[in-house]
């Protein structure tokens, strides 16, 4: 018989705290404008639906949501750009969404900046629609930038 080396898909599971240095160095590879520590912390004390996306050598993404009166906020979506391009944002949108229907939740919303179109196309397609145009919301290399309103609605 044959060793056959198999690599194990990438799961989504819980973040812990042990995750934050790994979350971090993924977010500073990621954006120009990345989270802070401390931001991950509040994020984790405060209860709010925080994933990581598990690789064969650790951790290689995560998201982060807010539940609360029947609406889901997506605050994060990150995937390390080594493992871009192959389902993963995808997945772990969609394993949030789900995860905010177990909880009851009937509207998904989020924001993107106005030139992050990778992600933008993304929220489309999965079924995201524009409801608004949120001015100078994010910071950028000169001034401010806009952010598109997106939000979904979800069914049990
Ligand atoms: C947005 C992000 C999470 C997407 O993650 P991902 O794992 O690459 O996403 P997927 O592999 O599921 O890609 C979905 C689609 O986007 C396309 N795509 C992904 N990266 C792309 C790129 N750099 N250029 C063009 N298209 C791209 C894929 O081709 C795929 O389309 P297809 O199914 O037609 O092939 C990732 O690019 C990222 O972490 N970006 C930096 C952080 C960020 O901007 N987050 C979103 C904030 S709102």
């Amino acid at each position: 018989m044959s060793a056959v080396a198999i690599t194990p898909e990438p799961s989504i599971r819980s973040m812990r705290w042990e995750d934050l240095p790994a979350v971090l160095r993924i977010e500073e590879q990621s954006y120009e404008f990345p989270w802070t520590l401390a931001i991950f912390r509040d994020c984790l004390r405060v209860g709010y639906v925080c994933r990581v996306i598990e690789g064969p050598g650790g951790v290689i993404g995560h998201g982060l949501m807010s539940v609360g009166a029947g609406e889901c906020h997506l605050l994060n979506v990150c995937v390390q750009p080594d493992y871009q391009r192959r389902g993963l944002g995808t997945r772990l949108v969609e394993h949030l969404l789900d995860e905010a229907r177990r909880r009851g939740v009937r509207m998904a919303l989020l924001e993107v900046r106005v030139s992050n179109q990778v992600a933008y196309r993304i929220y489309q397609r999965l079924g995201f629609d524009e409801i608004g145009l949120r001015k100078d919301y994010y910071p950028a290399r000169h001034g401010r930038e806009d952010a598109i309103l997106l939000a979904r609605e979800l069914h049990a």
